[in-house]
């Protein structure tokens, strides 16, 4: 069941924030949403989800408009990494990864909990206070979180979609990358992945595909050799970006001060 955004505008306020947007993310296969701060990455990711609907184009999910799903047919498909996280209660790491894990009435519940602690590297952490975590260990809590709701890949109803809005923004280069393989395993079992992300090299790294967005609109598509050239993301970024590549890997990326030989 690919996802399909055909013609897709999109606005806040009755501000058009992009435009004429086309592109298919696949099931098996990481999407990454790039682009500047402002530039429509959360505005995408939430129209994606179903949260936001479309001001005109339309998104479907294995050939239907995602406008027709109720709000459960939606959370039976997906779930969604917010950028931010409020959480209002005094709850135990526990309590909050309860909240993802009764979305879906686990048998194991127990058993998944601790697998799931231990896949972000929070093993032995379920009784801590959440509000005394650092940034990083919420952030990965809150993975956690949303891992339980896509458990497993693939369900007789077809491939469950993980949307993820910054997932490694708070994360040290080993924890970005303990996440990053989750993702990789997920897509590989047969899941789809769409993240937003602003770490270029990540990105280079770990893309099936990679949505560049700038200006209100779709600038790029594709791999990210083919995406991410020194003419593209300078134009986006509003910055001399020069690319580089290894012998062996994709682009890769030295930000330079303007005006840098
Ligand atoms: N709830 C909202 N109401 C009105 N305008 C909004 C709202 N959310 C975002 N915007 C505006 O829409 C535009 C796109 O915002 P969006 O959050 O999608 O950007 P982004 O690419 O995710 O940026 P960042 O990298 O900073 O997270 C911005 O100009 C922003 O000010
Ligand atoms: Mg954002």
């Amino acid at each position: 069941m690919t996802i399909e955004a055909h013609n897709l505008t999109l606005a806040r306020d009755g501000r058009t924030i992009l435009a004429g947007l086309d592109f298919t993310a696949a099931p098996g296969q990481i999407t990454v949403l790039i682009g500047p701060n402002g530039s429509g990455k959360t505005t995408l990711l939430s129209a994606l989800a179903g949260d936001l609907r479309p001001q005109s184009g339309r998104i479907t999910l294995g050939g239907t408009d995602i406008a027709g799903l109720s709000a459960p047919a939606l959370a039976a498909r997906r779930a969604v990494l917010a950028q931010e996280t409020q959480v209002a209660f005094p709850f135990t790491v526990a309590e909050v990864l309860r909240l993802g894990i009764e979305t879906r009435s686990h048998p194991s519940g127990a058993a998944l909990m601790s697998r799931l602690l231990a896949e972000v590297d929070l093993h032995g952490m379920a009784d801590r206070p959440y509000h005394a975590l650092s940034g990083g260990e919420r952030q990965r809590v809150q993975l956690a979180r949303v891992l339980a709701q896509v458990h497993p890949a693939v369900t007789p109803q077809g491939p469950l979609w993980l949307m993820l809005d910054e997932p490694v923004s708070s994360l040290d280069i080993g924890h970005q990358l303990l996440v990053m393989d989750r993702a990789r395993r997920f897509a590989a079992a047969g899941g789809g992945v769409i993240a937003v992300l602003h770490d270029l090299n990540l990105t280079a790294m770990v893309a099936d595909q990679v949505l560049l967005l700038a200006d209100g609109a779709l600038l790029a598509k594709g791999r990210p050799a083919g995406v991410m050239t020194d003419a593209r993301m300078s134009q986006a970024y509003r910055w001399p970006i020069r690319m580089n590549r290894a012998p062996d890997s994709g682009p890769f990326l030295l930000p330079q001060m303007a005006g840098a030989a």
